[in-house]
């Protein structure tokens, strides 16, 4: 139906015939002559009606609205001096109409298709085939499908074998709830999304399969945020007869070539490498965002010789003192630090404490500082005339985590966060154990299929497993991958011995009937001659969101689910027929 594309369109076309198809994007009257510009995935191109060219074109130009998709015919010539638009790649040109067909009205539409766009999420969901006519969700779309492709290429080339892994399976171990579906052929039985393929893709290394990758669906049910989809794709990863360098060389390698194939960007720099407990006690957080600075210091030796007692009963209860230093905002009024201290209590704080260094330093709690105290915590934050130190007291996660945004927070008002930077690392040595408070219990902080540290072997086989873990601080030989502040990957080195993962669950307080019941079929496979193995999963959907300088990961999914996991377009999900449930021999009896 066309000749070109509307994007391809320029000055080295002048003179010739084009076909042109398209959607009309923006329609203009200029003193009688229309100007439509013509839209289609490749961009933009002007087209012009002139009744002096041919007045029943002109006319019928008049009936055209935004989003009509039309067919043009007619030759393309240099835009009149004065009228180039140099900021578009057709912008030296337009193509004047010999021919125009209408081959489809539009309706008026919810909202504008142009640039950018202030509907709600819920309306551009709802009608998210229009929002996805918008240029700049279509180059998400092209940045994914390169992304996508340029893993895949690699992996190929490195003797990775692509397999598929069931949809339809067991409850697996990453930690957040399934998504069930109910089994018609078996009554009262359900089959699992995965939350991920990770018991199949160890199955597949024990099959001898040695190197395995999927792009791959993972389904979790768990509370949605601007990174978490309660689908989402991971770029999926087993490996045997490796070490943790190893998985982690060949992912490095990896992330490099698709970061020069996607977006042009080399990444010259190894990963950075930290340590879980590097990271924590520098930046509150396993996934620091390390384009800038502003670490975090931990007080605590130098306020205990103060008498403000908020600090020394956070101190008696076992608590911390950590603080950052808010370069050059000496300046911050009552006003802005009363607000700084409420969104510190809204990230969970108790309150947030200040200290301006202007000459002496200035502080409502000062007076409770002996002037050598004072000195020692200017001295720890390197603080120079005109900084803003922040203190937040309180238990060392809650310290941390709130530390940890309000450290974001500030490296966005001090403008350290620049676009276009990518700062990656790998964070490692990760505690084994990790104490979920809900449930009052120790669970994998990874997965319970990931092996302790080789030099804490001994510990892992002798400690009393009534509850001492927490005092022997077991590692895991597991690591993330961080990027600009996201978990952009993880994965880890797993247990291939049926003892060794026999010893995880007991220490986990999981039984052996239960451990038998969920993972059976693993624990069997370990102990028919399965290779030491790991490997790791990235989450795409992350990656491609950071590299198409996205703020949302649901900028970078096509049809994306709302915070309530909702789909607004097709109404996902809804209740079904009666019949349908009687076949699933399904009652519904809904509890709210
Ligand atoms: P993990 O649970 O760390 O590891 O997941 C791997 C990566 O997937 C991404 N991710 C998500 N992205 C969007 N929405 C979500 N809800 C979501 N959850 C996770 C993150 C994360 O780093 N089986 C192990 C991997 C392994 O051990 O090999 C696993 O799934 O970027
Ligand atoms: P108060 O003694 O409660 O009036 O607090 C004095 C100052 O200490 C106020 O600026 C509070 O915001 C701050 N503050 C209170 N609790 C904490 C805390 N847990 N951590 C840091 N600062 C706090």
């Amino acid at each position: 139906m066309r000749t070109h594309s509307c994007g391809e369109i320029n000055a080295k076309h002048t003179g010739t015939s084009v076909t042109i198809v398209g959607w009309a994007n923006k329609w203009r009257d200029h003193g009688g002559v229309v100007f439509i510009d013509l839209r289609d995935r490749s961009g933009l191109v002007q087209v012009v009606f002139s009744p002096e060219v041919d007045a029943d074109i002109h006319k019928a130009a008049h009936k055209i609205r935004n989003e009509f998709v039309i067919q043009v015919e007619g030759e393309v010539r240099n835009r009149p001096e004065g009228t180039v638009n140099s900021s578009i790649p057709t912008g030296e040109i337009e193509v004047v109409a010999k021919k125009l067909s209408v081959l489809n009205d539009c309706r008026p539409l919810p909202f504008m298709i142009d640039g950018e766009t202030d509907a709600s999420e819920t309306l551009r969901y709802r009608y998210r085939y229009l929002d996805l006519r918008r240029p700049v969700i279509q180059q998400n779309f092209i940045t994914r499908h390169k992304a996508s492709k340029a893993f895949r290429e690699y992996l190929d080339s490195h003797g990775f074998l692509e397999i598929e892994t069931p949809a339809l399976t067991k409850s697996t171990p990453e930690g957040a709830r399934d998504y069930l579906v109910p089994s018609r052929t078996n009554p009262g039985h359900f089959f699992a999304l995965p939350q991920s393929p990770q018991i199949f893709k160890q199955i597949l290394m024990v099959s001898g399969l040695e190197r395995y990758y999927q792009i791959v669906k993972c389904f979790r049910d768990e509370d949605l945020r601007a990174d978490r989809q309660p689908e989402f794709t991971q770029v999926d990863i087993e490996m045997s007869f490796v070490k943790r360098e190893e998985v982690m060389a060949v992912t490095e390698d990896m992330i490099k070539k698709v970061f020069i194939e996607t977006i042009g960007v080399e990444i010259t720099e190894p990963f950075r490498r930290l340590t879980y407990n590097d990271a924590v006690e520098r930046f509150g957080s396993d996934k620091p965002d390390l384009r800038f600075g502003l670490e975090l210091k931990n007080v605590s030796d130098i306020v205990k010789d103060s008498s403000f007692k908020v600090f020394l009963d956070t101190i008696e209860n076992g608590g911390i003192i950590k603080g950052l230093n808010a370069k050059g905002l000496a300046g911050y009024s009552r006003k802005d630090l009363d607000d700084l201290t409420k969104d510190v209590q809204g990230f969970g704080a108790k309150g947030l404490a200040w200290m301006k260094v202007k000459g002496a330093v200035e502080s409502p709690i000062a007076k409770f500082f002996p002037e050598e105290t004072l000195k020692a915590l200017v001295e720890r934050f390197e603080a120079k005339e005109g900084d803003l130190l922040l203190f937040v007291a309180d238990k060392e996660d809650i310290a941390n985590d709130c530390l940890a945004k309000l450290r974001n927070e500030m490296g966005k008002r001090l403008d350290l966060i620049k676009d276009g930077v990518y700062r990656f690392a790998w964070i490692t040595d990760f505690p084994l154990f990790e104490w979920n408070e809900d449930e009052k219990r120790y669970e994998a902080m990874h997965h319970p299929f990931t092996s302790p540290m080789e030099e804490d072997m001994e510990t892992f086989f002798s400690i009393d497993p009534a509850g001492v873990i927490h005092e022997s601080p077991l590692r895991a030989q597991a690591y993330d991958i961080v990027l600009n502040g996201y978990e952009i990957g993880g994965g880890s080195i797993r247990i291939h011995k049926k003892d060794m993962q026999d010893r995880m669950f007991q220490l986990l307080n999981i039984s052996p009937e239960e451990a038998d019941t969920k993972f059976g079929f693993l624990l069997e496979a370990l102990q028919y001659g399965a290779p030491p193995h790991g490997g790791i999963a990235l989450g795409l959907d992350r990656i491609v969101m950071i590299m198409a300088g996205a703020h949302s990961i649901r900028d970078v999914i096509a049809f994306p689910k709302t915070q309530k996991a909702v789909c607004p377009l097709s109404s996902a999900p809804s209740p079904v027929d009666e019949k349908q449930l009687k076949e699933l021999n399904i009652k519904l009896d809904i509890v709210e």
